[in-house]
C-alpha cells in the first residue's frame, strides 16, 4: 500500500496500471476510519485490481464550522486498518491540492437535494458533489463506494454520475452498525459515554418502528418514531421523514411505493448523528 499526497504522483501510478488493464476502484472518505469505511474498502478489494481510498476532510461541504474543526483526524491509524484491508493507494491531499482556488461550481439536483439534509445543512450537498466529481476526474475509477448510512448522499451521487455522463459504477453498501445496532460513524467518537447511552436509542427506535410500521400507517409510523425519540433523554429531533428510497420524496402511504425509507437525524449533546431504515424494499 502507498500513501500519496499529490494529485500528480496519483494519477502517474494509476495511469501506469490502467495502461496494463487493472481495474481501480475508489472509496471516498474524510478519514478517521472504522468497520463501516472498512466494509466499503473490502468489497472494492473484491471487485477490483486496485483500490484507492481518499482519505480528506472536505472543507466546502461543512456548513458549521466548529463541526469542520472538531473532526477527527487519524491518518496513522486510518493507513494501518487500510494496509489490512488490501488498500492499494490512500490518497490523502491537503486542502490547497484539491482547492488550489476556491471552487465556485454550483450542483444542483432539486429535488433530492434540498430535502433533509439538504433543508437543514445548506450548501452540504453542493460541497459533497464538488470534491466527489473532482475525485471521479482524478482517479477515473471503474467503480466507487458509497454507504448507505449517509442514504441521500448515495442518492444525490447516482444522480450527479447520470447527469454529468462519469463513465463509472455507484455502488452502494449497507450500514454497518455496532453489536447493539448503532450505526457505525466518525462522529461516535465526540459522544461521552453517557450520550453514547442515550443515542441508542436512535437505532432502537428505528428497529421498533419496522415492527410498528407492519400494522400501521405513514402517518402513525412517523408519530411513533417522533414520539419515542421526543421521550428519549439527552435526544433532539431535528428530522425524520418516510420518502421514496428513489425519488426522497415523503410518502403518504405504504402503498405509494415499492422502496420506503425512514430517514433520521438527532443531536445528542452537540453531536449531530444520521441514521436511516427500509420499511419497504423490492
Ligand atoms: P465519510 O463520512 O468518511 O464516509 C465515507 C463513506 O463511508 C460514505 O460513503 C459513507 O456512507 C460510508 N459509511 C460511513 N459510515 C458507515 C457505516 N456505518 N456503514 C456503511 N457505510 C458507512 O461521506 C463522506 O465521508 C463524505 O461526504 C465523502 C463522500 C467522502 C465526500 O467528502
Amino acid at each position: 500500500m502507498k500513501l500519496v499526497h499529490t494529485i500528480k504522483e496519483l494519477q502517474s501510478e494509476l495511469d501506469a496500471l490502467r495502461n496494463i488493464g487493472k481495474t481501480i476502484g475508489l472509496v471516498p472518505t474524510m478519514g478517521a476510519l472504522h468497520a463501516g469505511h472498512a466494509s466499503l474498502v473490502k468489497r472494492a478489494v473484491a471487485e477490483n485490481d486496485v483500490v484507492v481510498v481518499s482519505d480528506f476532510v472536505n472543507p466546502t461541504q461543512f456548513n458549521d464550522r466548529n463541526d469542520l474543526i472538531k473532526y477527527p483526524r487519524t491518518l496513522d491509524a486510518d493507513c494501518e486498518l487500510l494496509e489490512k484491508v488490501g488498500a492499494s493507494f490512500v490518497f490523502a491531499p491537503s486542502v490547497e491540492e484539491i482547492y488550489p482556488e476556491p471552487d465556485t461550481r454550483r450542483f444542483s439536483y432539486a429535488p433530492l437535494d434540498t430535502v433533509m439534509e439538504g433543508r437543514f445543512r445548506p450548501g452540504h450537498f453542493n460541497g459533497v458533489c464538488q470534491i466527489v466529481s473532482k475525485l471521479f476526474m482524478i482517479v477515473e475509477p471503474d467503480r466507487a463506494y458509497f454507504g448507505e448510512k449517509d442514504f441521500q448522499q448515495l442518492a444525490i451521487i447516482r444522480e450527479m454520475v447520470k447527469q454529468m455522463e462519469f463513465k463509472l459504477q455507484i455502488v452502494g453498501c449497507p450500514i454497518v452498525r455496532e453489536e447493539d445496532g448503532m450505526a457505525l460513524s466518525s462522529r461516535n467518537a465526540r459522544l461521552s459515554p453517557e450520550e453514547r447511552e442515550y443515542a441508542l436509542n436512535i437505532s432502537q427506535t428505528l428497529f421498533k418502528s419496522r415492527m410498528f410500521a407492519a400494522s400501521h400507517t405513514v402517518a402513525e409510523t412517523q408519530k411513533f418514531v417522533e414520539n419515542a425519540i421526543a421521550a428519549s433523554k439527552g435526544l433532539r429531533l431535528e428530522y425524520f421523514e418516510i420518502v421514496d428510497g428513489n425519488s426522497l420524496q415523503k410518502i403518504a402511504n405504504w402503498e405509494d411505493t415499492e422502496y420506503a425509507v425512514g430517514c433520521i437525524t438527532v443531536f445528542c449533546g452537540e453531536v449531530r448523528l444520521i441514521d436511516n431504515i427500509k420499511y419497504k424494499e423490492k
